[in-house]
């Protein structure tokens, strides 16, 4: 080697020893819930995954507790790329235009998470994600969260108890519509605003699995809770889709292999973080716990079975007849 080539070899090694590293591409992650949820453990945990396996390449930053949206803001700002991921309860996707979703919010369709799986991690699920595309986005997982209670600042033994009583829903019209097959009267409010609202009276109760009902400290304004499991509350863990297919291949690569880990992550940790809510609720003593014998839980069951056949052309009967015999849900059989 001469002095001249040393010389420029040299050169070169201090010029990029110099230089800036390339900035990492920040993704923008949004979400409503407390940091001490399946899903804000879940993103968290996407985040430091994301990190090792692009090698710093991708920073995701996590945005908790609507600290940068509520509800129906996320959507929008996801759309106009103000945000990249967003991972919205799967209730939440009437407003953008994609009804389908709401099947997830028939009452008692699924018995237990296994039931559950057979749709969102199987084909049902993955032609869900993608009726999402023609909105601009891109559905990548979904994530547990678990089975909702009821909970009032009255006792909810029976459906009659709910009458006259005003509670809040998330903006799903077939929550609506199985609130009013109770009597009560629904209100569709933002999750950042439930506990005030609580507080205050403004509605009277609400429904949530216990991971967000003991997080929001919302057991703290409801003297009475009802282990109901009516519902599934899960989520969508959403991109932009310009945004996510503008990233470079091998990048994109490495944060789907992120995701993959992230959501067997979050479907383990689900039913744990929601037992020990229950388990926090139940040491407060703040709240009466009360666990519905069969007969009580079939009195509500019955009580709601008919928004399965109200709401079936909302979702489609399809969609809904495939869930059924993936899950072998029978309504006549109840
Ligand atoms: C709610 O609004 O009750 C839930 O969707 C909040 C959440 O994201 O779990």
């Amino acid at each position: 080697m001469n002095v001249r080539t040393l010389f420029v070899g040299l050169a070169a090694a201090t010029f990029s020893a110099l230089a800036p590293a390339q900035a990492p591409v920040v993704i923008k992650f949004s979400h409503v819930v407390a940091a001490d949820t399946p899903k804000g453990k879940a993103s968290e945990f996407f985040a430091r995954k994301a990190a090792e396996l692009t090698k710093g390449r991708a920073k995701v930053e996590v945005y908790a507790n609507s600290a940068l949206y509520k509800d129906k803001e996320e959507m929008e700002a996801l759309q106009l790329g103000a945000v990249h991921m967003l991972a919205p309860s799967l209730s939440k996707f009437g407003p953008l235009g994609v009804k389908e979703f709401e099947v997830f919010d028939f009452p008692y369709i699924f018995d237990d998470y296994t039931d559950l799986h057979k749709v969102t991690q199987g084909p049902i699920g993955a032609a869900l994600l993608a009726r999402l595309e023609p909105k601009g986005i891109k559905g990548l997982a979904f994530w547990d969260n678990g089975f909702k209670s009821m909970s009032a600042n009255t006792p909810i033994r029976t459906p009659a108890d709910l009458k006259g009583k005003k509670m809040r829903i998330q903006s799903s019209k077939v929550l609506e519509e199985q609130f009013r097959s109770l009597g009560a009267l629904p209100q569709v409010m933002a999750f950042s605003e439930v506990y005030q609202a609580l507080q205050t009276g403004v509605v009277d109760g609400t429904d949530n699995p216990h991971s967000n009902l003991f997080t929001q400290k919302m057991h703290e304004v409801q003297k009475h809770m009802t282990i109901t499991d009516h519902n599934y509350l899960g989520y969508a863990v959403i991109v932009n889709k310009k945004f996510w297919e503008g990233l470079p291949p091998e990048l994109r690569a490495q944060l789907e292999m992120a995701m993959k880990e992230a959501t067997v992550y979050a479907n383990k940790i689900a039913k744990e973080e929601n037992d020990a809510a229950l388990e926090g609720v139940r040491k407060s003593g703040k709240t009466a716990i009360y666990v519905p014998t069969r007969e009580e839980k079939m009195a509500f069951k019955k009580a709601m079975l008919p928004v399965h056949t109200r709401m079936a052309d909302r979702v489609g009967k399809d969609l809904l007849q495939s869930i059924y015999k993936e899950t072998g849900f029978d309504p006549a059989k109840l």
